[in-house]
């Protein structure tokens, strides 16, 4: 019997959520849940951001954890997302944030003349360094003379397990592109780490063309030609950027999905999303993010058929119209669940 952790945390977080659970009830009744009342809300209450025994417990006696977004505006410097979320994703070594891109229904695609096949790779986002590590440092703060170094590391383990899951996926699921993206004609150092790494790993797979395109260059031609991608492998910044730019040509924030993974260990799936403080608490959020993501876990924890169940259901949904505002619908959070529930059915 699978055992997740179930975590809100803030905004809109605990209404999409809700829905995901509703949906994973129906599907998969066996998996128990243990509710963790972590965010902005205990942090505010006594200062709690992440207590000292629940990385240990998530570890030790769960399959996976399941988030909802951490970020609210009482809490400008973002200490609780950072402690739980980054927190999260360095101590439990989560090193793939695995983010497909998927055109479900092309109705809502962005891109002119775009059909489901046009749109449809999955990003290899490196999640345990690069940007977010905190190595770095202010001098003189406040005064004029003020510095803030933000420093990058890339390790050549970390690269190279990143590099390697992403050919690894790509040779189990018949693909046969890997792009990687950095920056490497202005970043000398990290980046050329990539580079040389991403060229040693690609020989290991010679039926996979392994190419390269600048970062700039990557965003540019995601929106012109995505059906050129199967495979994006990329560092921690730069997969959290085009990944937003990901979810805008897959039909909106409100479909992405991801998992925090490594192989073996405890994961952590959440939507793309934040906690959309602007529409937090008025039932408007699109759960459909947060039910994908459901089933990625479920497909994580060995139940393909219950992924694929839950994504034809979320299909179902869009081909009728059964979506919230920002995708042109009139459906509230909680009837968008419904519809989930009734395409299941
Ligand atoms: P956001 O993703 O929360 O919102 C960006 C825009 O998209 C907003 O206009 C919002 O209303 C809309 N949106 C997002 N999710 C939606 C949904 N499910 N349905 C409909 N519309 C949706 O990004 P932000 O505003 O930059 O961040 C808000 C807070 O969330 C910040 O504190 C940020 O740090 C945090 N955040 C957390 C996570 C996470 O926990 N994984 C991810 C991103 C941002
Ligand atoms: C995401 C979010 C986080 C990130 C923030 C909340 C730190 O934007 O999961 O995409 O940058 O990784
Ligand atoms: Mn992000």
């Amino acid at each position: 019997m699978p055992r997740i952790a179930v975590l809100p945390g803030d905004g809109i977080g605990h209404e999409v959520l809700e829905q995901g659970l509703r949906v994973l009830g129906a599907v998969a009744p066996d998996l128990s849940f243990e509710h963790f009342d972590l965010g902005a809300e205990r942090y505010l209450r006594d200062g709690t951001t992440m207590p000292a025994d629940v990385m240990g417990r998530w570890r030790e006696e769960f399959d996976a954890v399941y988030l909802g977004a951490l970020g609210d505006p009482r809490v400008p410097s973002n200490v609780h997302a950072r402690d739980i979320l980054l927190g999260a994703r360095f101590q439990l070594d989560l090193y793939i944030n695995f983010r497909p891109v998927r055109l479900l229904d092309p109705r809502y695609c962005p891109l002119k003349d775009k059909r489901p096949e046009d749109v449809d790779f999955v990003v290899f986002r490196e999640n345990t360094e690069g940007l977010y590590t905190g190595i770095g440092g202010q001098f003189k703060r406040d005064t004029e003379d003020e510095v803030a170094i933000e420093q990058e590391m890339n390790t050549r383990k970390g690269v190279e397990r990143i590099v390697r899951a992403a050919f690894a996926w790509a040779r189990q699921h018949g693909k046969t592109k890997v792009c990687m993206s950095d920056k490497a004609n202005a970043m000398r150092h990290g980046h050329d780490l990539w580079q040389r790494v991403f060229k040693s790993v690609a020989a290991e797979y010679p039926e996979i063309k392994a190419s390269h395109l600048y970062v700039d260059v990557l965003t540019m031609q995601m929106v012109l030609a995505p059906e050129q991608f199967e495979v994006i492998v990329t560092n921690n910044l730069f997969g959290d950027i085009v990944t937003d730019l990901g979810a805008a040509i897959q039909g909106g924030i409100g479909l992405a999905a991801s998992g925090n993974l490594n192989p073996g260990k405890a994961a952590l799936f959440e939507p793309v999303h934040g906690s959309a403080p602007d529409i937090a608490g008025k039932g408007i959020a699109n759960p459909l993010a947060a039910v994908l993501t459901a089933g990625m876990m479920l497909g994580y924890l060995g139940r393909p058929a219950d992924e694929k169940r839950i994504q034809d259901a979320v299909a179902a949904c869009l081909r009728e119209g059964n979506v919230t505002r920002e995708l042109g619908g009139t459906r509230m959070t909680a009837e968008v669940g419904s519809a989930v529930l009734d395409a299941l059915r």
